[in-house]
């Protein structure tokens, strides 16, 4: 098993071994170490408005594969184990709504909260029912207008938030309102990790997105490092470039921010304009097989035209042709361990040093 130690000086640092990129041990490791334990997005939580609804799914297919069902009941919605405690099979098969959830193999019933309720031809079975015979509840937490899952929570998601919350908290979250106009779901043939590291650096943006260029200040753009995550503030370059008004109070009052780019280790990128969020799930499908999510949330769809958060759909492809061609790169038997720009890469140098510590 390759284990990777990532110099905490960024000026000394070298960064993760080429072979890290696309090797399925690693790729295997991570469904625990990093992914079991890291905070999800779960869209899933809001296709139950009523009492008495279930409806399965499958939490980050392709990587974690973990059946879940999200279920309301007086009024609290859950994420339960999909599961049966019998003898595995799936309780839940398609959305449903009904007064208990029974499993079609053996017919044992559950509460939407996960109870176990029935059973027929258990009578003889001694302690019985336990507490295993209850479906597992996953941890389930909504911040602003999105809800999260965690399997194995290392953190409490509010940790998790906090700094990105001290920024963003205080521009209307709850007034964010989902528009399915924009949905993209893009894959390509490259580790989950280069994605990301390409997402955290600004550096190649002179180079990869003129377009973007020309509408952020290069220069003042800044990355600010948090335990879970990392911040990327953007400028608006020009006096009619669109910017945020920020509220009263915000510690980047007087400042003309025109995105803040939040990331939340390991897989979710949170970008907010002045027109809303362009949420980015990332999902590891393979070993060197990614698959992105771009979901929108919007304050004033009007703004969409202009700034940093205009032509999305571009900088994505641009993005995903550096990183394609990067996968190539780091399968060659010449590659090597490149090193961080002390100025313009500590997002990608935190980034790594995190995947280090979980893979210790
Ligand atoms: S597996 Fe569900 S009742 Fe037997
Ligand atoms: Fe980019």
């Amino acid at each position: 098993m390759q284990t990777f130690d990532i110099d905490p000086d960024i000026r000394l640092a070298r960064a993760l071994p080429p072979s890290v990129y696309g090797d399925p041990e690693v790729f295997a490791r991570q469904r625990e170490r990093v992914f079991a334990r890291s905070w999800q997005w779960c869209p899933e939580a809001a296709t139950v408005p009523r009492d008495g609804d279930a409806a399965p799914f499958t939490l980050l297919p392709g990587c974690l594969d973990e059946p879940l069902v999200a279920t309301r009941a007086s009024g609290v919605v859950r994420a339960l184990s999909n599961v049966c405690t019998h003898r595995g099979h799936p309780v839940v098969a398609c959305p449903a709504n009904a007064a208990s959830l029974r499993c079609r193999y053996h017919g044992r019933r559950f509460g939407h909260d996960g109870r176990f309720l029935s059973m027929p031809e258990f009578a003889g079975a001694a302690d019985f029912p336990s507490a295993d015979d209850d479906l597992a509840a996953v941890p389930l937490e909504r911040w602003g207008p999105l809800d999260f899952v965690s399997l194995r929570p290392a953190a409490p998601l509010r940790a998790v938030l906090a700094q990105i919350d001290a920024r963003v908290g205080s521009l209307g979250l709850d007034r964010l309102v989902r528009d399915p106009s924009t949905d993209r779901d893009y894959a390509f043939d490259a580790s989950w990790m280069l994605y990301c590291d390409n997402y955290l650096e600004g550096l190649h943006i002179p180079f990869v997105h003129p377009a973007l260029n020309d509408a952020i200040g290069y220069d003042d753009y800044r990355t600010e490092l948090a335990p879970w995550g990392t911040l990327q503030l953007a400028f608006a370059r020009d006096a009619d470039d669109v910017a945020f008004a920020l509220p009263p109070g915000h510690p980047d009052g007087g400042a003309r921010v025109a995105a803040f780019y939040a990331w939340v280790f390991p897989n979710l990128m949170l970008n907010f304009y002045p027109w809303g969020l362009s949420l980015n799930a990332v999902q590891p499908v393979g070993p060197a097989r990614t698959r992105v999510l771009f979901r929108a949330f919007t304050w004033d769809p009007a703004l969409r035209a202009g700034g940093a958060g205009a032509g999305l759909d571009r900088v994505e492809l641009e993005d995903e042709a550096v990183v394609v061609a990067s996968q190539q790169g780091m399968r060659a038997l010449l590659a090597k361990r490149g090193r961080y720009s002390p100025t313009k890469e500590t997002g990608v140098h935190h980034f790594h040093r995190l995947l280090a510590a979980a893979h210790a």
